[in-house]
C-alpha cells in the first residue's frame, strides 16, 4: 500500500519525506487554508520535494471551469494530479482530462456506485472518505472492501486512495481491505510509529547496556 501525506504543510512534508515512506501528497482547499499559503506557491514547493503524485483541487463547479482550473494547476509541475469533486460535472471533467493524459483524483466519494462512476470516467485515483462516513455511523472500511471487489471484478485500473483517515487502525484496516493508497495526516503517521512497549523495551535495554560499561565503536 502506498502512503500519501494528507497536508499542505511544506515543513511536515519535507520532514516526513526524509523517511522515504512518502509516495505522494494530497491537498484540498481546507488544507490550503490551514497552511496559510498561496496554492500555487505551496503546490510548486511540494512538487519539488515529493516525486510522486501531488493532488491539487479545483474549486469550479462546472465542467469547463474545472477543466480550465485543472490545466492551470497541472502547469505547476509534471507530478500534479488534478483533484475533482464526485459530481456529474466533475465526472465529465475527469473523462476529458484523463483523455488528454492528465492524472486525476476524484474526491469526496462516499459510495461504491460513486467509485464505479469515477473508474468508468477513467480516474487515476478515487478517494473514499472513511472518517466522515464513520462520523455518521456508517462503516467506512466496508466501502473500501466493496470498491476493491468491484474494481477487481472488472479489472479497473483506478487506484483506491483511502482518505479522511484519522486513526492508526484506519490505516491497518485499509491495508487489510486492499486499498492501493492511504493518504494520512502527519498526526496519524506519528501514531503509526509509536508503541508504548517499544519505548518501555528500549528504556530497559539502554539501562542494562549502561550496566555493562561497554561502548560500541
Ligand atoms: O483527504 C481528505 C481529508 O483531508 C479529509 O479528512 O478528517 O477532514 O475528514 P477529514
Amino acid at each position: 500500500m502506498k502512503f500519501f501525506i494528507d497536508t499542505a504543510d511544506v515543513g511536515e512534508i519535507r520532514s516526513w519525506n526524509e523517511t522515504g515512506l512518502i509516495d505522494g501528497v494530497t491537498t484540498n482547499p481546507s488544507l490550503i487554508l490551514k497552511s496559510g499559503r498561496d496554492i500555487n506557491e505551496a503546490l510548486a514547493e511540494i512538487c519539488d520535494i515529493v516525486a510522486g503524485p501531488v493532488s491539487g483541487e479545483v474549486t469550479a463547479l462546472d465542467t469547463a471551469g474545472m477543466i480550465s482550473q485543472g490545466k492551470t494547476l497541472a502547469k505547476i509541475a509534471s507530478n500534479i494530479c488534478i483533484k475533482l469533486p464526485l459530481t456529474l460535472d466533475g465526472l465529465k471533467a475527469c473523462k476529458a482530462l484523463t483523455g488528454e493524459g492528465f492524472k486525476t483524483n476524484v474526491t469526496l466519494c462516499f459510495s461504491a456506485n460513486q467509485a464505479l462512476l469515477a473508474a468508468k470516467a477513467g480516474a487515476t485515483f478515487v478517494s473514499p472518505f472513511i472518517g466522515r462516513l464513520d462520523d455518521i455511523n456508517i462503516d467506512g472500511m466496508e466501502l473500501i472492501e466493496e470498491i476493491r471487489a468491484i474494481f477487481d471484478n472488472y479489472d479497473f485500473k483506478t487506484e483506491i486512495l483511502a482518505a479522511s483517515l484519522r486513526t492508526a487502525n484506519h490505516v491497518k484496516d485499509c491495508a487489510i481491505s486492499g486499498a492501493d493508497v492511504a493518504t494520512i495526516p502527519p498526526s496519524t503517521l506519528e501514531k503509526l510509529v509509536a508503541h508504548p512497549l517499544t519505548d518501555k523495551g528500549l528504556a530497559a535495554f539502554l539501562a542494562d547496556w549502561e550496566k555493562t560499561g561497554q561502548s560500541i565503536g
